[in-house]
């Protein structure tokens, strides 16, 4: 079985809204309302990652810095069955902190192993723009996800917030990490 992770591209977008909103319907039902999950749509996401993978490739044209974030896909196969970003911490200044912005694998390759790698080339890229360290947000009733990090060295730092998705709040929890 032949996995890589490599930068995503603007002609991924259709598949990495097909595996951000399967991973999205699974992962969360139960934590998130049925009517929001329910109304996720695959083109939809599909048109985001176009616009925001469009505007990258344009501004890679262009180098300032490296404070851009890094979208990555993780490919079992020849097809996209995993979806990271990384770039700097969104909630403040970011100075040297980085952030795990989302990782999504479609269910069907849980437990494979691609999560790993992405993961790893994720941090990679952290390290590479510098980051001192980097935190993630997740639900807290994602246990699974929860353990995955857990598995790879983040540490919960004892912030979090509410945040209301659909109509329903929920709590995350903050993680982080020494790089
Ligand atoms: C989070 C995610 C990327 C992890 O990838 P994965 O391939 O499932 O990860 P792994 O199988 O390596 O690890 C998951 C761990 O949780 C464990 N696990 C499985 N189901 C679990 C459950 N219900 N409760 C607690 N732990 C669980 C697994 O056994 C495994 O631990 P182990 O290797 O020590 O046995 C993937 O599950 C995913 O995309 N989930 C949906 C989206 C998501 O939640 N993203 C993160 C948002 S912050």
């Amino acid at each position: 079985m032949g996995t890589i992770v490599r930068d995503a591209r603007p002609n991924d977008a259709p598949r990495m809204g097909e595996v951000h909103v399967a991973a999205w319907q699974s992962a969360y039902r139960g934590l998130l309302s049925d009517e929001f999950l329910d109304s996720l749509d695959a083109p939809t996401r599909a048109e985001h990652w176009r616009g925001a993978l469009t505007a990258a490739t344009q501004r890679a044209e262009v180098p300032d810095g490296g404070s851009d974030p890094h979208n990555l896909v993780g490919e079992i196969d020849g097809s996209v069955v995993a979806i990271a970003t990384v770039g700097p911490y969104r909630d403040r200044p970011a100075g040297d902190m980085g952030e795990l912005w989302m990782i999504n694998v479609e269910p069907s390759s849980w437990g494979t192993g691609i999560a790993t790698e992405l993961l790893g080339v994720a941090v990679e890229r952290l390290v590479g723009m510098n980051c001192a360290g980097a935190v993630l947000w997740v639900i807290d009733r994602n246990l699974r996800a929860r353990r995955f990090y857990e598995k790879h060295g983040w540490r919960v730092d004892g912030e979090s917030k509410a945040e209301l998705v659909g109509d329903r709040e929920i709590i995350e929890v903050r993680y982080a990490i020494a790089l």
